[in-house]
């Protein structure tokens, strides 16, 4: 019971007022909230850490199958050239397991980098560097042909310089053009152009493979989401979740416009180093 005690004065003259208040039901009531917010306060603290967890785990496994996978990758190099067999089928074979254990090797690549984006967070490297010989490099690492289309690339004569951390901003890059390739048939074509606008660099890299259909398209971005009519084709569904991450941590923007049947072309804006983009107006004080 609640008792409470008021000096009042009324009409000249002093009084107390006593108030008697059975507080049993408000107690239970405050017991009953504070028991509910306990719950979903430590709900959301292991909801938090199986998240961490599940993403130190994807690492840990990720690193652990890194050392069999060079083995393995350096015994078929060793094999092949020890066998000496010329035959077609055999080096057909040999190459069937070469280009599967790199694309693991991607995989695995894709969830380290995972979870040093997740730790890093804010601390990239920091460096200027020329987006022009970065997109160079990343075709050159494409398929190029082998079961996929030709990347065609449309590059400016002028250098591009973007500040940031040049291997990430690659990863990304070679993220976009391998779903390319992995979404169009060999008689397909994948085009690769960078350009500047205004105080941006703009990547587009477009494709004429299967689509994606537009009710898809908010959720390709997000974390292991697969679009149904990629099933048979190998994939995590973490390649666009992080290459919007990366293309953001450089205050980028990326974008997805597609066609069903037609193709699809991702449009990625990064923002240019003040050396590459054209002079300020002086200022007049
Ligand atoms: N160029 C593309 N053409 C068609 N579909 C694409 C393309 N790029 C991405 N997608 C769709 O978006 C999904 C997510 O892509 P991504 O995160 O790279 O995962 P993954 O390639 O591992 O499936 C893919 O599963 C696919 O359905
Ligand atoms: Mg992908």
């Amino acid at each position: 019971t609640h008792l409470s005690l008021l000096p009042l004065e009324i009409e000249g003259e002093d009084m107390l007022m006593l108030t008697l208040r059975d507080v049993t039901q408000d107690k239970e009531l405050q017991k009953a909230q504070v028991a509910a917010r306990l719950a979903a306060e430590s709900a959301l603290t292991i909801e938090r850490r199986s998240v961490e967890e599940q993403r130190h785990f994807l690492a840990m496994v990720a690193h652990e199958f890194r050392t069999p996978l060079s083995i393995i990758s350096t015994t078929i190099d060793v094999l092949e050239m020890t066998t000496g067999d010329q035959r077609p089928e055999i080096s057909a074979a040999f190459d069937r397991i070469k280009r599967a254990t790199e694309r693991l090797v991607r995989l695995i690549e894709t969830c380290l980098n995972e979870d040093r984006l997740g730790e890093i967070g804010g601390s990239l490297a920091r460096e200027p560097f020329d987006l022009i010989g970065l997109v160079r490099k990343v075709i050159q690492d494409s398929r190029g042909g082998t079961n996929a289309p030709r990347v065609e690339a449309s590059l400016p004569d002028t250098s591009l310089t973007v500040t940031g951390d040049k291997a990430l901003i690659k990863i990304a890059l070679a993220n976009l053009v391998d779903n390319a390739e992995k979404y169009t048939k060999a008689d397909g074509r994948v085009s690769l152009r960078l350009t500047p606008y205004g105080d941006q660099a703009v990547v587009q890299v477009a494709d004429s493979g299967m689509g994606i259909p537009e009710s898809e398209l908010p959720r390709i971005f997000d974390k292991y989401y697969r679009s149904p009519g990629a099933k048979g084709i190998a994939g995590a569904g973490l390649g666009l979740h992080l290459v919007k991450r990366i293309i953001e941590l450089h205050g980028g923007r990326i974008e997805a416009a597609s066609v069903m049947g037609q193709g699809s072309t991702f449009t990625v804006r990064l923002p240019l180093s003040m050396d590459s983009a054209p002079p300020e107006e002086p200022q007049s004080d």
